[in-house]
């Protein structure tokens, strides 16, 4: 097992198809890109049991087939919908099987669901742990609050929190999750850190063209505007990131960023003035809260 998390990950979210497979999908295209990060050092495998109804675990499972399962560091979700005892194994299982694998690095709960009492999901996670099938517990689109209240009743810290985070996403920094991560030995991922879209955005908004300030220090550095977006992410202590893609130039310069710098100059001011930023998360379809 992996047991360091690096600062970048590697996500899978609408590879195989959407909240269900895509019978057009290029499956060939998302193994590929898969295969491509792992050669070129990339440990931290993202997935979930909702990714196009699960077709996504096994097309993770077909790339990795081929790599040693120790130097993995594999993650995969429940949905919010079987967080009850039962079912919160029971989708464990059937990610195992759908991914290839005995065990998985970490166990993330995709959505909090207040239906459905803390103390039983976590009781389940604590029999995961207990088998060696899951070897850390992660939450995702997370408050403070609830974290704390994983924590009355599992039997390990929480290793990873999973929150909706980049320049424009702000919620999970403005809410103190990214620092109570950081001052608990948590690790904080963000997820969707290049395609921070909201309402009323032209897509690829982070592209030329659009905030003149992104286009700017990113001339300067003489990178492009998304290798920026990742950097203001990364240089941050405790931060980590989840992206994706299945375009090997874009896979190439994400990787690079772990080969430059942002002035605490010019990080301070993407920090401070970036001219767009929302105190909610916002799914692609909406915004929500942290709970
Ligand atoms: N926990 C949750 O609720 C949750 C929610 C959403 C996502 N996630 C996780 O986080 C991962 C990342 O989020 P995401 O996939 O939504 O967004 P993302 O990684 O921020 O953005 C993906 C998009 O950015 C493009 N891209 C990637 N690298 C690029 C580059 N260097 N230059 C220009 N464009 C680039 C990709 O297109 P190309 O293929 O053309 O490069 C793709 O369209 C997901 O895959 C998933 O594993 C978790």
């Amino acid at each position: 097992m992996v047991s360091e998390l690096k600062k970048i990950g590697f996500g899978t979210w609408k590879m195989g198809g959407d909240v269900i497979p895509d019978p057009n999908n290029d499956d060939a295209r998302d193994v590929e890109a898969i295969r491509y990060v792992l050669e070129k050092g990339v440990t931290h495998i993202d997935t979930a049991a909702g990714y196009a109804g699960g077709k996504c675990e096994e097309l993770v499972g077909q790339a990795i087939k081929d790599f040693p399962r120790e130097n993995l560091f594999l993650a995969t979700k429940v949905k919010s919908e079987n967080l009850g005892y039962e079912n919160f194994i029971r989708s464990c299982e059937t990610s195992l099987k759908r991914l290839g694998v005995d065990w998985v690095d970490l166990l993330y709960v995709h959505h909090p669901n207040p239906e459905i009492p803390i103390k039983e999901t976590a009781s389940a996670f604590n029999e995961l742990l207990r088998r060696g099938v899951i070897k850390n517990v992660g939450l995702s689109n997370v408050s403070v609050e609830t974290i704390k209240e994983y924590e009355k009743f599992l039997n390990v810290p929480v290793f990873v929190v999973q929150n909706q985070y980049n320049l424009v996403a702000r919620e999970s920094q403005r809410k103190g999750v990214v620092d109570f991560c950081r001052n608990e030995g948590k690790h904080f991922i963000a997820w969707r850190p290049i395609r921070f879209s909201f309402p009323g955005a032209t897509d690829p908004h982070y592209q030329t063209g659009t905030f003149p300030m992104l286009d700017e220090i990113a001339k300067k550095y003489g990178k492009t505007n998304a290798q920026i977006a990742v950097k203001w992410l990364t240089q941050q202590d405790g931060v980590s990131i989840l992206f994706k893609s299945t375009n090997k130039k874009h896979i190439d310069e994400v990787l690079e960023t772990e080969n430059f710098e942002l002035s605490k100059e010019d990080w301070e001011r993407l920090d401070k003035d970036f001219p767009i930023q929302k105190d909610e998360s916002f799914n692609g379809s909406g915004y929500f809260s942290l709970i």
